[in-house]
């Protein structure tokens, strides 16, 4: 279909590549399952041979997600192309995706091969991907600073091989939109070939271009735009997904493409992205900061009030963000809280509803309404509990003042064990994590914290973002409390259970 431009969602494979982020295997299938409800075309699920988490998570994504196609990242290597294939040969729609940089720069300084050992290169990894998958995609890396005679014979060589997808990375984001736009269209003109494979673009956000990059590379004949969730990956990150699709629903007249992808899932994607991963939203994010639909000014409280299109392009609601409801409170039980969870797309085991209903219940103790926004964040939370827990949290004392020490005892359990440790510290804070690193023997280094609220109002949970140097490594940890003393606690925990279990 001419207008048809497909979404391929590399979240989980460019956006686990920003710094600090590290995904389990249940959270990547969690987010796997929610893109596919999103209705992408393609997810790019990892890069299997970089680690055996990464093969397991790519494989458990290719065994259980039906829809898009599931894509594995390979370099232009024998064992890197076998290893994608064991992780992906389940899926309904497997495809290999392998690729080689084709700039001088790239081909002398790092690769250290000649011209023709990179066409040689490409053949081979190809035609190797072709034995296993029927859908193979090539990227030249850093096509935009290639040379383009040389990029032409890659990319004919690449289809002549067998490659149905042919990708064309702004690896380090350094394209200008009119460029980027002439680069794709004379490709088309110069390799006939290209048109017979889906055409895709792959921009990063080194110059704050990515999407511009990407829009003009559609106007101007691709027919895939690879992009993240909130707009994750590689340094400044990748083209953002809710951006690309928004502009081509609200620009339908204007630019004539459409995407398959369920807008109303936009919202929720995000949210689930960023709980999961640690990387919080920035407020004035297009389409999913916090404060895209917000009007503060007079005027424009007053004009959408009475009209809403006088100042908004989108309605909200296209994006499924609804008002969050109250919908459960102190009184509510079991069964409430279990059909309202599956309402929300929940589906939990007896042990882990279990450990949600506690949360749910002190939460209820302490706020009398409880939104669809509160549950999210537990259940956010708990799955990061379930799945990366080495140490349990089990309870937290804190004890400070203007005029004293702040001192704190926490009790962690592992393995069934109970571990109590008292510390002291600069705040209530510190004197929680210094306890939590006693309880564990892990000591790390504070690089980042911040503390959001939830929902509005002064009994609202606080979601706690850290980040910790962890023997070298950056590692985040995320909790949810009303008490943000716990919360960070509970963030602290989660970071150092993270770095014990990758
Ligand atoms: O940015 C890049 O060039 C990549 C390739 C692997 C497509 O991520
Ligand atoms: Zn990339």
């Amino acid at each position: 279909m001419m207008d048809r431009v497909y979404i391929f969602d590399t979240t989980l494979r460019d956006g686990e590549q920003s710094p600090g982020i590290s995904l389990n295997v249940r959270q990547k299938l969690e987010i796997a399952e929610q893109l596919a409800k999103l209705g992408v075309d393609a997810i790019e699920a990892g890069f299997p041979i970089t680690s055996s988490g990464d093969f397991e998570a790519v494989k458990a994504i290719a065994n259980r997600v039906k829809g898009p196609r599931i894509v594995a990242l390979a370099r232009a290597i024998e064992a890197d192309i076998d290893k994608a294939w064991e992780a992906i040969r389940n899926a309904e729609k497997p495809c290999i995706h392998t690729f080689i940089a084709t700039s001088d720069i790239h081909m002398e300084r790092k690769l250290r091969k000649t011209r023709d050992e990179v066409l040689k290169m490409t053949e081979a990894a190809v035609k190797r991907a072709k034995k296993y998958a029927p859908d193979v995609e090539f990227s030249p890396e850093d096509a935009t600073r290639s040379d383009f005679d040389f990029l032409c014979r890659v990319l004919e060589i690449a289809v002549g091989s067998g490659a149905t997808v042919i990708n064309i990375p702004d690896t380090v984001g350094y394209a200008l939109p009119d460029e980027f736009g002439k680069l794709i269209r004379e490709l088309k003109a110069a390799v006939p070939a290209l048109n017979n494979v889906i055409l895709s673009v792959h921009c990063h956000n080194d110059l704050g271009l990515a999407v511009a990059n990407s829009l003009a590379a559609v106007e101007n004949g691709a027919n895939q735009v690879e992009c993240t969730i909130n707009g994750l990956g590689e340094r400044a990150g990748n083209a953002a997904l809710e951006e690309i699709v928004m502009i081509l629903d609200t620009r339908y007249r204007s630019l004539g493409k459409k995407t398959n992808i369920k807008t109303e899932q936009i919202s929720r994607t995000s949210r689930l992205v960023s709980t999961l991963t640690g990387y919080q939203v920035q407020f004035n994010k297009a389409i999913v900061g916090a404060n895209a639909f917000a009007h503060s000014s007079g005027i424009h409280t007053d004009g959408v009030l009475k009209e809403r299109i006088t100042y908004e392009i989108i309605d909200p609601k296209k994006i499924g963000l609804t008002e969050s409801k109250i919908i459960l409170g102190k009184t509510s039980g079991r069964h409430a809280l279990k059909q309202h969870l599956e309402d929300m797309g929940y589906v939990l085991d007896d042990e882990e509803f279990e450990k949600v209903f506690v949360r749910f219940k002190e939460l209820a103790d302490k706020k009398a309404e409880i939104t669809d926004d509160d549950l999210g964040a537990i259940m956010a939370d708990e799955v990061r509990a379930i799945t990366s827990e080495v140490y349990g949290f089990e309870s937290l004392r804190v004890t400070s003042g203007t005029d004293e020490v702040p001192n704190a005892t926490v009790k962690l359990t592992k393995n069934g064990a109970v571990i109590k440790k008292t510390a002291e510290g600069d705040g209530p804070v510190d004197a929680a994590c210094n306890a939590i690193g006693k309880a564990t023997g892990v000591s790390a280094k504070l690089l980042f914290y911040n503390v959001s609220s939830i929902t509005g109002g002064l009994d609202a949970q606080g979601d706690v973002t850290i980040q910790l140097d962890i023997g070298g490594k950056k590692v985040l940890g995320r909790g949810v409390s009303t008490d943000i003393i716990e919360a960070s606690a509970r963030a602290y925990l989660n970071a150092i259970n993270k770095s014990l279990t990758k």
